[in-house]
């Protein structure tokens, strides 16, 4: 049995097959100063840039009156962009409005969840539902494909920008109302799902139905719950609506809309059909450790491979990151030499097939003009971040293969949207940071630092292609998922599951009978209570001598002990004090052909390390790279089934050595042969190996 996903697909635009690098671009900003304009493209050539993002914020210097619409400026720059072998994303400018528009049709504004209407400025603040919005929208987009969409330097379409935020305004009300009733039917099935009975919250006519507010409806958490539902379903359906005109003209050119890291707002995996591309904006705050990114490293490799994951390994788009700092993060801390590579390739090492910036060239006023560019006020190509945006630029040549190419993860993490509304909204044992985001990197970080490829998941996803499934407290349980996680096990899989899982089903309502829920079976186990800890309150935990993982000494736990009766599974570790010392903390329960894992307590220290370093060797996951990794060094792969692109990446501040598994490698940046068996990587750098794919 395979259960690698391996394929080359084709790059992301067959007009130019290449890596591409690039960044948003404003060149509207810049309409009295025909000269930079003119400096502008000589320097994206010398910055080996091949893309720009073009016309995000340009709604009012496209059409500056209603009806009256200007495009020559834009007919310009595309047309000296396909003059210079620099090809455009072009941009739907709906992220931010006219005043015009706002003044006379108030409507296209937000009103917020208080039941107040925002005023005129700003960006992303419009109503999703809004008819004059929709109606502005499909006639700038279709003058925008009708001029555009067959130009030779535009290659894709970016909507909008960030989606996120929603409307409370009376038109989104009915549109709520409406996508509930059409989802339950009857007020019964209604007032059941939302266990309205409870403070008498029973609704009697479906115009009762209102969105959740401060000073109103907080308390009904399956409530909340579909309308977070919505409000990811009504974005979705505005980007549809974004997206006809721009098909009906060349259906051809991808589309993508940039996402925003871990942005709790909107369930992501409801776009992967709507886009042909799944984009994102990655902005680490680097170096906030003294000496050591590797967690920072983590947390950012987790978002990549979320991203890829959520085209089922599809390569993706590096839309944004900063080539030296933010203006918006709590400290400015530039990239210190080595890292704009570095976090370059780390991208394209979990299926990135761009690497592109905010912004090119700093804006001369308003908020972003002290944000990171790769031209800053001074104007000119001599300085440290221009010269390390040329490096990435000359990589990137160097890595042309790579184009296409897989992840081979035989791994995969659960990271549920869904699951995590349910849980924070949940008023459960530690409402003082139940910390679902934070446990859900701990896992995947364990993973991460032994360099095993990793997708990351929703819970309705094919569990089938992986070897190993680990789901961090899996509160809800959707309908059918206890039931395919049980058939993986007995398939042979090995599933690790915590604390705090099978509590509740997709309506947010308790399973009855026993928690873990529809996993109890899986993991032979019975969970009777839970134990919230205070900050100060340590518990410990002892594994059993002889135990199969060897697992030994002890290992702190904090924060949330659940105390279990084993059902079938068997004790690999039990608790070290309080009430419950000596019972059950670790098991394992073995079921058809797999095993399933219940980590009862929240560990820390070494723990996630011991544990998945055992299990990765018990079931033969593969490694980017099989050999032993200094702290802080990770190792990546790609592959398209006959090389291995291997990426090794240095997240510290000092020099490294690696020693090799023996095979014969090139290196794809500096152009040679490995001879001896080793690289050395110098503070904040990265390697690109290639070699033959083992059979
Ligand atoms: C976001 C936006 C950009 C810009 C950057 C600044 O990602 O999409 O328009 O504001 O942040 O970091
Ligand atoms: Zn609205």
């Amino acid at each position: 049995m395979t259960y690698q996903n391996i394929t080359k697909y084709p790059p992301i635009s067959e007009r130019i097959p290449r890596m591409l690098h690039g960044a948003d671009y404003n060149p509207e900003q810049w309409q009295h100063y025909p000269e930079v304009l003119a400096e502008d493209i000589r320097l994206m050539k010398l910055a080996k840039c091949n893309v720009m993002s073009v016309g995000i914020f340009s709604w009012v210097s496209l059409e500056p009156e209603e009806g009256v619409f200007t495009f020559e400026w834009l007919d310009r720059i595309l047309d000296s962009f396909a003059e210079n072998g620099i090809y455009a994303f072009l941009a739907t400018p709906s992220g931010a409005r006219p005043a015009w528009m706002s003044q006379k049709y108030p409507e296209v504004l937000r009103v917020e969840a208080n039941r107040v209407r925002n005023l005129h400025g700003f960006r992303h603040n419009h109503c999703a539902t809004s008819p004059v919005y929709r109606e502005k929208v499909r006639i700038m987009n279709t003058k925008l494909a009708e001029r555009y969409a067959n130009h030779p330097a535009v290659i894709g379409w970016h909507i909008s920008n960030e989606f996120g935020g929603d409307c409370h305004c009376d038109y989104c009300q009915e549109a709520f109302r409406a996508w509930v009733q059409d989802k339950y039917g009857t007020l019964d099935k209604l007032n059941h799902a939302w266990w309205t009975t409870f403070w008498s919250h029973t609704i009697t006519d479906w115009s009762q139905v209102e969105s959740p507010a401060p000073h109103g409806e907080t308390q009904v958490h399956a409530m909340n719950l579909d309308w977070r539902r919505f409000v990811t379903d009504q974005t979705a359906d505005f980007i549809k609506h974004e997206i006809v005109p721009l098909k009906a003209a060349n259906p051809a050119i991808p589309v993508t809309t940039n996402l925003m890291e871990f942005f709790e707002g909107l369930n992501y995996w409801k776009f992967a059909d709507l886009l042909d591309v799944i984009s994102w904006d990655s902005y680490p705050t680097w170096h906030d450790r003294e000496g050591d990114d590797s967690r920072q490293a983590a947390k950012v490799a987790m978002m990549h491979d979320i991203i890829r994951s959520i085209k089922g390994g599809k390569p993706w788009m590096l839309m944004e990151s900063t080539p030296s700092l933010t203006n918006w993060q709590d400290v400015s801390k530039l990239k210190r030499p080595g890292m704009h590579l570095l976090s370059s390739l780390q991208a394209v090492a979990h299926g990135s097939d761009t690497v592109q910036y905010f912004q090119w060239r700093k804006s001369r006023g308003s908020s972003e003009k002290l944000h990171g560019a790769v031209v800053d006020h001074v104007g000119h190509e001599h300085t440290r971040v221009f010269g390390d945006v040329t490096h990435v630029g000359n990589a990137l040549e160097k890595l042309e293969e790579v184009i296409g190419t897989s992840v081979p993860a035989e791994a995969a993490v659960i990271f549920d949207w869904e699951n995590r509304w349910g849980i924070n909204d949940s008023q459960g044992p530690r409402n003082k940071g139940v910390k679902y985001e934070e446990t859900a990197e701990a896992h995947y970080l364990a993973l991460w630092e032994q360099g095993v490829p990793v997708d990351v998941i929703h819970m309705d996803a094919d569990f089938s292609k992986y070897k190993l499934l680990v789901a961090p407290m899996l509160y809800m349980v959707r309908s059918g998922v206890g039931e395919r996680i049980q058939k993986f096990v007995e398939n042979g899989g090995i599933f690790v599951a915590t604390y705090w899982s099978g509590i509740v089903d997709e309506h947010d309502l308790c399973f009855l009978g026993g928690f873990p829920g529809p996993l109890r079976k899986t993991l032979g186990i019975w969970s009777e209570e839970i134990d919230g800890l205070h900050d100060h309150d340590r518990n410990h935990i002892l594994p059993v001598e002889g135990n199969e993982l060897d697992l030994q000494g002890e290992y702190e736990a904090v924060e949330l002990c659940d105390l279990i009766h084993t059902e079938g599974a068997e004790v690999l570790a039990v608790y070290g004090s309080d009430f419950y010392a000596g019972r059950p903390a670790l098991t394992v329960n073995r079921l058809g052909q797999g095993k399933a894992y219940y980590i009862a307590s929240r560990n820390i220290g070494l723990f996630h390390s011991h544990f998945y370093r055992s299990l990765i060797d018990d079931a033969g996951i593969s490694k980017a790279l099989n050999v032993k990794l200094p702290h802080g060094v990770n190792t990546a792969i790609r592959t398209d089934g006959v090389h291995d692109y291997i990426f090794i990446l240095n997240f510290t501040h000092e020099p490294q050595k690696i020693m090799l598994d023996g095979r014969t490698y090139a290196d794809m940046l500096e152009n040679h042969v490995i001879e001896d068996g080793s690289i050395q990587l110098d503070a904040y750098a990265v390697k690109v190996l290639k070699t033959e794919r083992n059979k």
